[in-house]
C-alpha cells in the first residue's frame, strides 16, 4: 500500500519525505486554503513547488462544476509537472471530463467517493485513482472501511484497474485496516502515519537495552 500525505503544508511534506516512506501527496481547496494559498497563480505556484518537492503523484483539485471549466481547469493543472493527478470531483459532469481526460492521457483522482456505486463510475471514467472519504462516512454513523473492502472486492471481480486511495483518514488504525481491506494507497495527514510508530512495548524495551548497553561499559 502506498502512502499519500494528505495536505499542502510544505514543512510536513518535507518531513515524511525525509523519512523516505511518502509515495505521493493529495490536496484539496480547503487544505491550500488552511495553508493560507489565495488566488489561481498563487495555487499553481504551490502545486509547482510541491510536485518538484515529492517524486510521486501530487493531486491538485479542480474547483469548476461544469464539463468545459473542469477541461479547462485540468489540462492547466496538469501542465505544471509530469507528476501531477487532476481531482475530479463525483459529479455528473466530472463522470463526463474524467473520461475525456482519460482519453487524452491526463490521470485523474475521482474525489468525493462515498458509494461502491460512484466507485464502479470512477473506474468506468478510467480514473487512475478512486478516493472513498472514510472518515466521513464513519462521521455520518456508517461504516468507512468496509466501503473499502466492497470496493477491492467489485474492482477484483471486474478486473477495474483505478486505485483505491482510501481518503479522510482520521487515526493510524484506520490506516491499518485500509491496508487489511485492500486499499491500494492511504493519503492521510502526518500525524495518524507517525501514530504508526508508536507502542508502549518499543519504549519499555529500548529504556532497558539502553540502560543495560551503559551498565555493561
Ligand atoms: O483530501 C480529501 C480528504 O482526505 C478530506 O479529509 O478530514 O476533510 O474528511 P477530511
Amino acid at each position: 500500500m502506498k502512502f499519500f500525505i494528505d495536505t499542502a503544508n510544505l514543512a510536513q511534506i518535507k518531513e515524511l519525505n525525509d523519512l523516505g516512506i511518502l509515495d505521493g501527496v493529495t490536496t484539496n481547496p480547503s487544505l491550500m486554503a488552511k495553508e493560507g494559498i489565495r488566488g489561481e497563480e498563487n495555487i499553481i505556484q504551490h502545486y509547482k513547488t510541491i510536485s518538484d518537492l515529492v517524486k510521486g503523484d501530487v493531486s491538485a483539485e479542480v474547483i469548476s462544476t461544469d464539463f468545459d471549466g473542469i477541461i479547462a481547469e485540468g489540462k492547466k493543472l496538469a501542465k505544471i509537472n509530469s507528476n501531477i493527478i487532476v481531482k475530479v470531483p463525483m459529479i455528473k459532469e466530472g463522470v463526463k471530463a474524467m473520461k475525456w481526460f482519460t482519453d487524452n492521457n491526463i490521470r485523474t483522482n475521482c474525489t468525493l467517493v462515498f458509494s461502491a456505486g460512484q466507485a464502479i463510475l470512477a473506474a468506468k471514467a478510467g480514473a487512475k485513482y478512486v478516493s472513498p472519504f472514510i472518515g466521513r462516512i464513519d462521521d455520518s454513523n456508517w461504516d468507512g472501511v468496509q466501503l473499502i473492502e466492497q470496493i477491492a472486492n467489485i474492482y477484483a471481480i471486474q478486473g477495474y484497474e483505478t486505485e483505491i486511495l482510501a481518503a479522510s483518514i482520521r487515526s493510524s488504525l484506520h490506516i491499518v485496516q485500509c491496508a487489511e481491506a485492500g486499499a491500494d494507497v492511504v493519503t492521510s495527514p502526518l500525524e495518524p502515519i507517525l501514530g504508526l510508530l508508536k507502542h508502549p512495548l518499543t519504549d519499555i524495551g529500548l529504556a532497558k537495552f539502553l540502560s543495560d548497553a551503559k551498565g555493561a561499559k
